[in-house]
């Protein structure tokens, strides 16, 4: 029996998939809608969960099942499973968890699209939904209703890099409302940095795109939690209501990328706090915020609830006109203006017009997302080439 107990043992060898006979180090990409049974009688009871073994890829393929197993052992979660976006994973989610009549609480900093699936979406089917900022306990403890389903949020939260205190939340949660979930979008921490199932979370949400991934060329998701949770995730949110299938390529894509999940991560993580205290230091930037930094106004949660550091993302405002900012961002050479993070480039846009556009200029600033924020994503460069072009552009300002 081969240990498998640290991170890093884990991000590599869980899930291996044996072919006697073949034994291939990597996992072969399982490029098949289907799977032949022996004779009916086996087609029907794979089809009654009576006798385990694949059937169709909507409902599960070995390489989709293989990173399921891995996020799960990564995130200490009971199982995992994978869909074909970020949204793919919070739709499929959502749908499992919650039904007409149901209240969902959430955090009001969202990544754009979740918000407009919540706010616009969810809402026409429902769902009463309620955003309030997460960061305030008591203002979460007001907002419970006898019919809340679902804590959803985001820590650090996109774009603004507010962190919430997941186990305050999670307690609160369970204490006022036993039956609901608490649902912990750990997209810009990934499970290297932070675990919200150990401090208390019940679903962890992932655009796989970003870290898990790490390289720019997938868009998939992940989920993991309970193994009837994530079963019914499986068999109901994703195979009846979302069909958001992850194809066995891009599947096999992130099982790669995982396998260098923790040394991509510090690296994304050392490289920011470089460039962090670099901006800060420089009279051109007016605000930078940043989980590791010590004026970032929750850097003592920071410090508790992220290990390993701080993540790869720093959202920051210049002393300038919104024209000079965009002619700043316009001026880079090495830093690429694209939406996305957790590539091995670093990214920089501006989430008033781009991620978060979707909000409506009230909802931005109730949030606390500036209209003048730039959200960098830094990358695996030297960190000392990625400053020189942030510096460079700056000194011009
Ligand atoms: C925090 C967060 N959650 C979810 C998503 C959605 O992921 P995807 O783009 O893979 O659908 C994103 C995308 O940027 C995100 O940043």
């Amino acid at each position: 029996m081969k240990n498998t107990s640290g991170f890093a043992t884990k991000q590599i060898h869980i899930g291996k998939i044996d072919i006697p006979g073949i034994a291939p180090l990597a996992t072969p990409i399982f490029q098949t809608s289907t799977f032949e049974f022996e004779t009916t009688a086996q087609g029907a009871n794979r089809f009654a969960l009576e006798e385990p073994g694949y059937i169709y890829t909507r409902l599960g393929n070995p390489n989709t099942t293989k990173i399921g197993q891995k996020l799960a052992a990564l995130e200490n979660a009971e199982a995992g499973m994978a869909m074909a976006s970020g949204m793919g994973a919070v739709t499929t989610v959502l749908w499992t968890a919650l039904k007409a009549g149901d209240h969902l609480l959430a955090d009001d900093a969202l990544y754009g699209c979740t918000f407009s699936y919540f706010t616009h979406g969810l809402t026409r089917y429902g769902v009463d939904v309620t955003l309030v900022d997460f960061s305030d306990l008591e203002q979460v403890e007001k907002a419970i209703r006898p019919n809340t389903k679902v804590f959803y949020f985001e820590s650090p939260t996109n774009p603004n890099l507010k962190l919430i205190d997941i186990e305050a939340v999670s307690k609160l949660a369970h204490e006022r409302c036993p039956e609901a979930k608490v649902i912990v979008d750990n997209t810009f921490a990934t499970p290297y940095i932070q675990k919200p199932i150990d401090l208390g979370a019940d679903v962890v949400i992932h655009s796989a795109t970003k870290y898990l991934n790490g390289h720019g060329d997938v868009i998939a998701g992940m989920a993991a939690g309970k193994a009837d949770f994530i079963q019914e995730c499986t068999l109901f949110g994703l195979k009846d209501m979302t069909g958001a299938v992850l194809g066995p390529f891009e599947a096999y894509l992130i099982d790669r990328g995982l396998k260098t999940l923790d040394i991509r991560v510090q690296k994304h993580c050392d490289n920011a706090m470089k460039v962090a205290k670099f901006l800060e230091s420089h009279p051109a930037v007016a605000r930078v915020i940043y989980p590791g930094l010590e004026s970032h106004p929750r850097h003592e949660l920071a410090k508790r609830q992220m290990k390993n550091g701080f993540g790869g993302i720093i959202t920051f405002e210049l002393n300038t006109t919104r024209e000079r900012s965009a002619e700043f961002v316009n001026s880079l050479e090495l830093c690429t203006i694209a939406v996305s993070l957790g590539d091995a480039e670093t990214l920089i846009e501006h989430p008033a017009t781009m991620t978060h556009s979707t909000y409506t200029p009230e909802a931005l600033e109730e949030a606390g997302i500036g209209e003048s924020m730039l959200r960098l994503s830094v990358g695996l460069e030297d960190s000392e080439d990625i400053i020189n072009d942030l510096r460079t552009q700056l000194d011009r300002i």
